[in-house]
């Protein structure tokens, strides 16, 4: 159903389904992105990413809903040991990289030593037989220590639980503490409209959409400020200590890359090239694979297609001379390894995915610093 309502700001209204997850596939609700600590039955602390966590003032003036599959760890743990803490890290390229990489399905353990958080311990004592408190994400700007009472019966919505959590400690970070109390600058929390898949999650940045791989993707934006001004605001980010990504701005060229310590083969690269035009300056942008590896790759597939060529040639001087072209088995070899060596671009890229989204997220932040 699509009905149309005219608007006065332009385009029309359009009406959506209301059904189950219209926050998620009908609108673009923003949500938060909240780190869910737990501990595994051996005591070995999990963290996940969950966007479904809302104030629930009608069970009680402390308590949370969180929703999560009723298989998670997370679920599988907060029903257990009755506890959870979430905590709430800052917009950061590097941290929202990370995040994708801890909500993708799979054992505890493997994610965690993936994980670029430190763990603080929770400010909670250990009750009397009961398990120890899960840690906290040292690097958050806020935490909610959580306890699932045990009368308190989770509701469940197909394979998911929704869980009412009750708050038992709020810890705020002294400076954040301070903006809040005096109405100074809050902090940057990251906004999620909505959760899909952990390479095709949604955050409130203006051109952050994280797709499935693709092969040297290209993408334009206008800026509306001078070509000069922006290759200065790279220099500037590039030059900071803490800066995530590696590279240089010159004249109208910014190239960026991933610090060497964390460089693997399929570490991306962005290529900006600044024009400028009468609304500013029009950044032309390219993310792929390193030149040496766009370079191996295309030369696989030159040396492929040449022998598939050659091959096929051969095959056909064969079967005019009347011998068995047997030689002409090579088109369809030819092909297969070009399959086979595009196949693995792709997986290269996947396994890519969060040094992209680092390397987009730091254009962006800079653009928009
Ligand atoms: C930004 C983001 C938000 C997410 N929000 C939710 C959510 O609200 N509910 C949910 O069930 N899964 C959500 N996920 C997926 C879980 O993080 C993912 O299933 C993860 O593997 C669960 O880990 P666990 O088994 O350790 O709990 C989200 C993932 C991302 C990247």
């Amino acid at each position: 159903m699509a009905e149309s309502a005219p608007s006065p700001l332009g385009d029309a209204f359009e009406a959506m389904p209301v059904g189950p997850g219209f926050f998620q596939n009908a609108s673009f609700f923003p949500m938060p992105i909240v780190l869910v600590g737990t501990r595994e039955p051996d005591g070995a602390p999990n963290l996940a990413p969950y966007s479904l966590c809302f104030p629930a003032p009608h069970l009680a003036p402390d308590a949370l809903l969180l929703r999560c599959r009723a298989d998670s760890h997370t679920a599988r743990n907060v029903l257990r040991s009755g506890m959870a803490t979430l905590s709430f890290v800052p917009d950061t390229p590097a941290f929202m990289a990370n995040v994708a990489v801890l909500g993708t399905p799979g054992p505890a353990a493997e994610r965690m030593a993936r994980s670029v958080f430190a763990l603080a311990p929770s400010t909670r004592a250990a009750s009397a037989g009961a398990e120890e408190p899960p840690d906290i994400v040292a690097e958050a700007v806020q935490v909610f220590e959580c306890r699932l009472p045990g009368d308190s019966a989770p509701t469940p919505e197909g394979e998911d639980l929704w869980l009412p959590l009750r708050v038992e400690a709020i810890l705020l970070k002294s400076r954040w503490r301070h903006a809040l109390q005096t109405g100074g600058e809050p902090p940057r929390l990251p906004v999620d409209y909505g959760f899909r898949a952990p390479t095709a999650t949604w955050l409130s940045r203006r051109t952050t959409r994280y797709d499935a791989p693709r092969l040297r993707p290209r993408f334009q934006l206008t800026v509306p400020l001078p070509a000069e001004t922006i290759v200065a605001r790279f220099r500037r980010a590039l030059a900071d200590p803490g800066c995530p990504v590696t590279g240089a701005a010159t004249m109208k060229h910014v190239q960026l890359g991933i610090p060497a310590h964390e460089r693997t083969t399929w570490s991306p690269t962005v290529d900006l090239m600044l024009t400028d035009t009468e609304e500013g300056a029009r950044l032309h942008g390219r993310i792929g694979p390193h030149p040496h590896v766009w370079t191996f790759f295309l030369g696989l597939h030159a040396v492929v297609a040449f022998s598939g060529l050659g091959g096929v040639m051969y095959g056909l001087a064969q079967w005019v001379i009347g011998e068995p072209p047997w030689a002409l088995w090579a088109a369809p070899v030819a092909l297969g390894l070009h399959a086979f060596i595009a196949g693995a671009a792709f997986i290269g890229q996947g396994l890519g995915a969060d040094q992209v989204h680092r390397l987009r997220a730091f254009v962006e932040d800079t653009l928009g610093a």
